[in-house]
């Protein structure tokens, strides 16, 4: 079992990663709001804070040898936790390339890559109507090749968000609330069966 999943103390550790860099973040404060609802669940979640730190990916940095520092933290971040969760914004029908550029690191070596088989939750809010809907499906698409787990249901996606957070970008409408509840609920079971799935595989091969 990922000891970071119910471990000695019974809680599970989460990385957190925000797909937006701007201060007065709503999806930072969506984030925030998933944190606070995930500790009745038993998830602490840890939120990443150097997605800003990270380069463009390039290949030849993609070495044992040659990685950027910031990318053996993010990796080793990402190994580390039981699960993600991620709160990001739609630029242009898609992923925030700052996101996306975080995954591809995460992403290799393809075949163990820190990504493979990682429980992931995914949330979002626009300002538009369609509540990060393409965004989402964008990454759920890349998580593909990763064959990592993301969670179906229920699904996070927030439309015309402003009205729904106070002046410090904090969650404050009680209807969405509840759903990023709920949403953290389904991730603290989802969790648990991946790994119990797993151990029961190991138990298979040995
Ligand atoms: C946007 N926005 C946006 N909204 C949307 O619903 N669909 C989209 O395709 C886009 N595209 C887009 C591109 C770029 C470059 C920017 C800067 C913005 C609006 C976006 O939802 C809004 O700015 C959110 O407030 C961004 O999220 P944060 O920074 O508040 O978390």
């Amino acid at each position: 079992m990922n000891e970071n999943a119910g471990g000695s103390n019974g809680r599970i550790h989460v990385l957190g990663i925000c797909g937006s860099l701007r201060a007065g973040s709503y999806n930072k404060g969506l984030l925030r709001a998933a944190q606070e609802l995930a500790r009745d669940h038993g998830i602490d979640i840890e939120i990443y804070e150097r997605l800003r730190d990270i380069p463009p990916y390039d290949a030849d940095q993609d070495t044992d040898d040659a990685m950027p520092e910031p990318v053996r933290h993010l990796k080793a971040a990402v190994s580390g936790a039981a699960g993600l969760v991620i709160a990001t914004p739609e630029y242009n029908y898609s992923v925030p390339g700052v996101l996306k550029n975080a995954f591809d690191w995460a992403s290799r070596p393809a075949k163990g890559s820190p990504l493979n088989r990682k429980p992931i939750a995914i949330m979002g809010a626009s300002t538009g109507m369609s509540g990060t809907i393409r965004s989402q499906l964008a990454l759920r698409q890349s998580l593909i090749f990763t064959d990592s787990f993301a969670l179906l249901q229920p699904e996070v996606l927030i439309p015309r968000c402003a009205d729904r957070f106070d002046a410090n970008s904090n969650l404050v409408d009680e209807s969405t609330r509840a759903l990023v509840g709920k949403q953290m609920a389904a991730f603290a079971a989802w969790i648990r069966v991946v790994n119990e799935a797993s151990d029961a595989a190991v138990g298979v091969q040995q």
